[in-house]
């Protein structure tokens, strides 16, 4: 399975050169995906240990040594992905009370975990208490006395970061826009002021830090920079909003490329940004999760055959919405290269599912190369809100998962049984 790097193609749709051609076939470093589906199936998610590495590296070395950078776990949650940021030293941004138990489930210290989120019930305040998440980022008023309820219930300050709505409108779709005025997140300035005094009020809570999210695929340096003016503003009004606070989260949205332009300009953001929370004596934390793993991802999915509906040329796979929502949820568009590049013609085609409804799409009106039934297609850019998204709509099981590294692959989550998708359901036998 393993050929020698040399003979490397670029993949120019891939945000990674870990997916390349090698002699014709797409690799994800040195395993051929072709390999990969035929011993584990397809739909199959397939990632790239190295292109994490290396992104999580980037970040590192372009915010320094002093940040913290918190994974979001939402983006992939797969325990082996989560124990290689881990490895590296990342933290973890979690936004439910499942998450905090992955966490636990890979042996992850919960004490390297933020825990965000706009409606914490009960059991997850208290868990997260428990198991001293190193801060708790609040934006809805009523956490506060369940927060300091379990604090007293487990004798210790409950560390906080608030949640800032700043208003700030970002390019990027409606659905992933989380700091608008009008946006469930956050908390708005005019507001934040009584929360703020109601934990410097309170014994059991403790202010360590604020927290802006603007939104997610972002590319411009701009709103984060404004977002910042608008947090420094309100730091300039009473004494107790400064008291105590060490941090500034400036939140995740780092966009990558989709096959479409550049990355997101990460030096440029530190650049324009660490002086100023340097200025502050903030120190900064980060929760990139697409920008992670995004890249590091593909989804393998075999073709099924071809029809013409009206002046619509359909290509028929065995991925579906169920599998990568992105495309249905988003309108997200992602490059899909044939996994055997022989150089042929291209034509106007929609990529469509098995999934009975007619925004199962993964792609629309996109020029594909003529690709033959049994043939494979790599979605590229899955990594992130891939297999974290997927569902079993239609009775259908989720993608397996691999995990390669170097010349070597392991499956991190097996294709689960038709079983499994009915285990906990309980049949009535008066019906039979
Ligand atoms: C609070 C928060 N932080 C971080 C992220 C990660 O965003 P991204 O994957 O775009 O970096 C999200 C995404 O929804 C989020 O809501």
């Amino acid at each position: 399975m393993a050929a020698p790097a040399d003979d490397r193609v670029p993949c120019p749709m891939a945000g990674s050169a870990d997916f390349h051609y090698r002699r014709g076939e797409l690799f994800c470093e040195s395993v051929s995906l072709r390999e990969l589906a035929r011993a584990h199936g397809t739909p199959l998610y397939v990632y790239s240990a190295a292109c994490i590495r290396d992104r999580y590296q980037a970040v590192r070395a372009a915010f320094g040594d002093a940040a913290q950078i918190c994974y979001a776990v939402k983006a992939n949650s797969n325990l082996s992905i989560l124990q290689l940021l881990a490895s590296l030293g990342a933290g973890f941004d979690l936004v439910s009370g499942g998450e905090l138990q992955r966490l636990l489930a890979a042996g992850i210290d919960p004490r390297r975990a933020v825990f965000a989120g706009a409606a914490k019930a009960k059991w997850e305040i208290e868990l997260g208490v428990k198991e001293q998440v190193r801060a708790f980022q609040v934006e809805s008023p009523h956490e506060l006395p369940l927060l300091a309820a379990a604090g007293r219930a487990h004798g210790r300050r409950v560390p906080i970061e608030v949640r800032l709505n700043p208003a700030i409108a970002v390019d990027t779709h409606a659905y992933i826009a989380t700091a608008r005025q009008d946006s469930k997140f956050g908390i708005d300035l005019d507001r934040a002021g009584a929360l703020v005094a109601q934990i410097a009020g309170d014994p059991d809570l403790e202010l360590v830090g604020y927290h802006v999210h603007l939104g997610s695929q972002l590319r411009a340096v701009e709103p984060y920079v404004q977002a910042f003016a608008a947090v420094a503003a309100f730091l300039r009004g009473a004494p107790a909003r400064r008291l105590g606070v060490k941090h500034y989260d400036l939140g995740g949205g780092f966009g990558i490329s989709y096959g479409k332009g550049e990355a997101f300009p990460l030096a440029e953001l530190a650049a324009a940004l660490l002086p100023q929370l340097s200025a502050h004596g903030l120190r900064p934390m980060l929760e990139p999760g697409r920008y992670l793993v995004g890249d590091a991802g593909v989804l393998v999915t075999e073709v099924l055959g071809h029809k013409q509906s009206g002046s619509t040329s359909f290509v028929l796979v065995d991925a579906a919405m169920n599998d990568l929502l992105r495309p249905a949820l988003y309108s997200a568009e992602h490059p899909i290269v044939p996994v055997a590049d022989r150089g042929r013609a291209s034509s106007t085609v929609d990529v469509v599912g098995p999934v009975c409804e007619s925004g199962d799409f993964l792609a629309r009106a996109r020029s594909l190369p003529s690709v033959e039934s049994g043939e494979l297609l790599a979605v590229l850019a899955t990594g992130a809100y891939g297999i974290s998204m997927a569902s079993c709509y239609n009775t259908r099981r989720r993608p397996a998962e691999v995990l390669v590294d170097g010349a070597s692959h392991r499956v991190i989550r097996r294709r689960e049984s038709f079983a499994a998708l009915w285990r906990d359901e309980l049949p009535n036998e008066s019906f039979a």
